[in-house]
């Protein structure tokens, strides 16, 4: 039996990674590593998973050498998803962020050299907030890394760290650049459980800007299957590369506010324009061509879809989200020296 260890396993995608892989491969035993900051809930997974052997839980840090050393040590494949992951949060105080996201990936990137002749391959997942405004549509894995906030210059440290381990020490890295992922348990300090949430409680929907701002929206369960295109690949140009996940399409802000309030049958008036939020990326488009060609993945699933399935999720788990409902937002100090919630 093989055995996947993966970081930050009980947060948004780590959780339906796990809950989608293990279903399907009953030859892998899992183990998962995580701090449950508030961003992680055992409770993602599944009751399968849960209740299952081939499963296993550690509570701990990704800076933690020691336990960090003892997992990767079992494992066949690393994938590494833990890290602080919100931009506004970042904004408001951002020393963890360079802890758990550099520091935390240098920890596992340093076992991954110790047990370098056990583990095949090494996934680390970054970001497309790593290359900031896209200066050309779509942005391909070329564009300049430009990072616009605190979080997204802590993701490009990770990602090049990883890959100076590839260059220096050959390690099987191989570098993942998701755009804007959406989804079922996701955190309410997101933008689409933000609004979903808002909308349901006939709370106002709060836009930061213009609204005009545009991201590539994935749906998650492609993402997880373009990670498992990842493990089951049997090439070797994998490594060292940074490959995007993204759908070629960009959505406005404004745009998913409105599909999300047409959905559930909420009035327009709900939509409130406030400061633009410091660090804003602008436009996020991802080219998807480099994925195709190596892992002959494309998404799936349309967007319409996904928010339908993703609005249905949190219509039906009223449970797992009202406690965080006071997370929802974080005071942030613009330029004009207002503290505005973002
Ligand atoms: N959500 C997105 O749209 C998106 C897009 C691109 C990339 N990413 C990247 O994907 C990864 C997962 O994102 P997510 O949205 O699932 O995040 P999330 O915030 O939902 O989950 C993060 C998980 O990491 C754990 N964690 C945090 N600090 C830790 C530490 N020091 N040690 C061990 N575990 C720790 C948390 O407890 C949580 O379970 C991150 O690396 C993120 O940068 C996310």
């Amino acid at each position: 039996m093989e055995t996947l260890l993966i970081t930050g396993g009980a947060g948004f995608i780590g959780s339906n990674f796990v809950n989608y892989m293990f279903q399907k491969y009953p030859q892998y035993h899992f183990i998962v590593l995580d701090a449950l900051t508030y961003a992680g809930n055992p409770d993602n997974f599944s009751s399968l998973v849960k209740n299952d052997k081939r499963f296993e839980f550690w509570y701990g840090d990704v800076k933690n050498a020691e336990i960090v050393n003892a997992l990767v040590e079992r494992a066949n494949y690393v994938i590494h998803f833990a890290a602080e992951t919100h931009v506004a949060r970042s904004i408001f105080d951002n020393k963890i962020f360079y802890e758990t996201d550099v520091i935390g990936t240098q920890t596992i990137c340093n076992a991954i050299l110790k047990n370098y002749k056990k583990i095949r391959k090494f996934i680390h997942i970054s970001t497309s907030e790593v290359y900031g405004t896209a200066l050309q549509a779509p942005m391909t894995e070329q564009h300049p890394l430009n990072p616009c906030s605190p979080y997204a210059s802590a993701k490009a440290g990770a990602d090049r760290l990883v890959y100076s381990y590839w260059r220096t020490y050959d390690i099987p890295a191989i570098i993942i650049r998701p755009f804007n992922n959406y989804g079922s348990h996701q955190h309410l300090e997101k933008l689409i459980p933000r609004f979903i949430t808002s909308a349901i409680l006939n709370a106002p929907l709060t836009i930061h800007g213009d609204g005009q701002a545009s991201r590539d929206w994935i749906y998650v369960l492609d993402h997880c299957r373009a990670l498992e295109a990842v493990l089951q690949s049997e090439k070797n140009d994998l490594f060292g590369q940074a490959i995007n996940i993204a759908t070629g399409i960009d959505i406005s802000v404004n745009t998913i506010a409105e599909k999300i309030l047409e959905r559930l049958n909420k009035p327009k008036k709900l939509i409130q324009h406030t400061f633009n939020r410091p660090g804003q990326v602008e436009r996020h488009i991802g080219s998807n061509q480099l994925a195709q060609s190596l892992l002959n993945w494309q998404p799936e699933t349309a967007f319409d879809t996904g928010l339908e399935q993703t609005i249905n999720w949190y219509v039906n788990n009223q449970r797992w989200w009202e406690p965080l409902l006071w997370m929802r937002q974080i005071p942030i100090k613009v330029k004009e020296g207002k503290i505005v919630m973002h």
